[in-house]
């Protein structure tokens, strides 16, 4: 794990759209919902709502584009039809992304919340190389030539191909119009998908999805400053003592009495040694950053269990002079970082080479992002709270022949997917939340007069809030953005009947 820990690898993590943890290992053990001293838990953690399916596998070509290697795998996909009425009524497919897709089916309420209501059919597709679709089984990610075939194209392909399969195998669906929808790299996906497979799918919602996010199509630095402004608005002080943070650790850390310190303060599962203290400021960062994407308005569970507002919480115990010394201050951090690893209060240490879920495909979308999903990140320490580190192409694609044995293309993203020229496509939704770091690469603007081209910005949204279960704190925002998407999937549908 040590090789993630340079200062490289944050710029490496931050390209993880959802996850920017660093193992498959689950996050210390926080599952039991209990009371934890100064936040009290008021009510228990949300209950996961039940959802139903059938588990069904489809035998997909691992090549779609090559005709040397003919194997095939079985791709897993969820299918619920309780609600669905059969002849040709639609169909909403949600384009997995990376990882486990019975996860991103649990937490993605709204499809289940609106099934009923356009007696749809939910079918998820897993994306191949997480979860169970492993293209060569076990061996899928032992090298170079397995993963060779871990593509945002050869995904795109195998959903294209399941939904012609869905249509012909299903009794009643021959007709149906399918509607993509997906969150983040998923949602990239899906708008991708309406963009390249334009029969298959009659339109996209594509939540929180930054398509944008590559090489100078918007500035490296946006994404950390998005993160520090949620939390210079959640509280006095609180991004101007993260942002000092970073030199008291640095002064701290300087002898062997404060590395012990620190290891203690933060009750942290092995002794910090010197040579941790670069990754241990990585973890910081990604806390920070995860907490910025899951900032919702209600307790959830999503990459950690968390209180509403996870934000303002962190930040109380954040908000004082920005001249404390700093053990003080680092005491303030160590107790900000609790609210994230320690809601439940049943962490016994904190490990730093943990951040999130393990059902995330962590060390797949390193390499997806070390292939053709490369996005720049950056920080100045001046508009953001965290440590310059500029965007290094060069440092970045040696990192990734170190890893992978392959080199990034930078600019083939843009190629494959016509970067900022999107104005020809018709019927996608791109919808991003205000408080979500992705938003930076996302679709906030459109071109002029199309309206089957469709952004919505969630003022109080973080990332994809829309696609979650309603709930009774959800804003104003957030009720009223999912209302213009059902009537956008309803005008699709329509559409798709009259022309048939
Ligand atoms: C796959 O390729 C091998 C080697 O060329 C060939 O022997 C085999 O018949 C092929 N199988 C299929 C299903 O096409
Ligand atoms: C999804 O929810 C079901 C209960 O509905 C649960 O059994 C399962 O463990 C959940 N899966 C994940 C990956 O969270
Ligand atoms: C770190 O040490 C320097 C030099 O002693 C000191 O000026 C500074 O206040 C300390 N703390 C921070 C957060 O910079
Ligand atoms: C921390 O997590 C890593 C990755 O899952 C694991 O290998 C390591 O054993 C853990 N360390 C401790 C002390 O629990
Ligand atoms: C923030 O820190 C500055 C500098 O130490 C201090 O003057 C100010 O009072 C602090 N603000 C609050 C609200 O505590
Ligand atoms: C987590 O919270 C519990 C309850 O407050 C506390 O006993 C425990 O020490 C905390 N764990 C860590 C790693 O701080």
């Amino acid at each position: 794990m040590s090789s993630w820990s340079g200062p490289l690898t944050l710029l490496l993590s931050s390209a993880l759209l959802l996850l920017l943890t660093s193992s498959s290992h689950s996050a210390a053990a926080l599952k039991a919902p209990h009371l934890l001293g100064r936040h009290r838990v008021t009510r228990s953690l949300p209950q996961q709502r039940p959802v139903s399916y059938t588990t069904l596998y489809l035998d997909q070509q691992i090549d779609h584009f090559g005709f040397l290697e003919n194997g095939t795998f079985k791709q897993r996909y969820l299918l619920n039809d309780l609600h669905w009425h059969k002849d040709n009524s639609p169909i909403l497919f949600y384009t997995g992304n990376e990882g486990d897709i019975t996860w991103f089916c649990n937490n993605t309420g709204f499809m289940w919340d609106i099934a009923e209501e356009l007696g749809a059919m939910l079918v998820f597709a897993e994306h191949r190389y997480y979860g169970e679709s492993l293209p060569f089984g076990d061996e899928s990610y032992s090298n170079a030539k397995y993963l060779n075939y871990l593509t945002s194209e050869q995904a795109l392909a195998d959903f294209a191909v399941l939904i012609e399969n869905l249509k012909k195998t299903y009794p009643g669906a021959q007709n149906s119009p399918v509607i993509a929808i997906g969150g983040s790299y998923g949602g990239m996906l899906s708008a991708w998908l309406r963009m390249k497979y334009p029969s298959a799918v009659v339109g996209a919602l594509a939540a929180s999805a930054p398509i944008w996010q590559f090489t100078d199509m918007v500035p490296c630095g946006d994404f950390y400053k998005i993160v520090t402004q949620d939390f210079a608005i959640s509280g006095f002080n609180c991004s101007n003592n993260i942002r000092r943070s970073w030199m008291a650790i640095n002064n701290v850390s300087s002898t062997d009495e404060g590395l012990q310190w620190l290891s203690e303060e933060f009750r942290l599962c092995s002794p910090l040694k010197e040579e941790d203290v670069s990754g241990f400021k990585g973890w910081l960062q990604e806390t920070w950053v995860n907490l910025a994407m899951v900032d919702y308005p209600y307790e959830a569970n999503f990459l950690q269990p968390l209180p509403r507002w996870p934000i303002k919480v962190v930040c109380s115990y954040l908000s004082f002079v920005t001249d404390v010394p700093d053990k003080e201050l680092l005491h303030g951090i160590s107790q900000a970082v609790n609210v994230y690893y320690n809601y439940t209060g049943n962490a016994e240490c904190l490990n730093i080479s943990l951040t999130a879920t393990g059902n995330l495909g962590i060390r797949g979308w390193f390499y997806q992002s070390c292939t053709e999903m490369v996005m720049p990140m950056c920080t100045d320490g001046i508009q953001d709270m965290f440590e310059p580190q500029p965007w290094n192409f060069q440092a970045f694609s040696d990192e990734c022949y170190d890893l992978f044995g392959v080199r990034p293309r930078e600019h083939w993203a843009d190629t494959v997917y016509g970067g900022k020229n999107i104005c020809s496509h018709s019927n996608i939704i791109f919808s991003n939340g205000r408080l979500d770091p992705w938003m930076s690469g996302g679709v906030t603007r459109l071109c002029g007069v199309s309206d089957s081209l469709v952004a919505i910005v969630i003022p109080d949204g973080a990332h994809h809030l829309d696609l979650r279960y309603n709930n009774e704190y959800d804003p104003e925002t957030v009720i009223r953005a999912r209302a213009v998407e059902v009537q956008y999937f309803k005008k699709w549908i329509k559409q798709s009947t009259n022309t048939r």
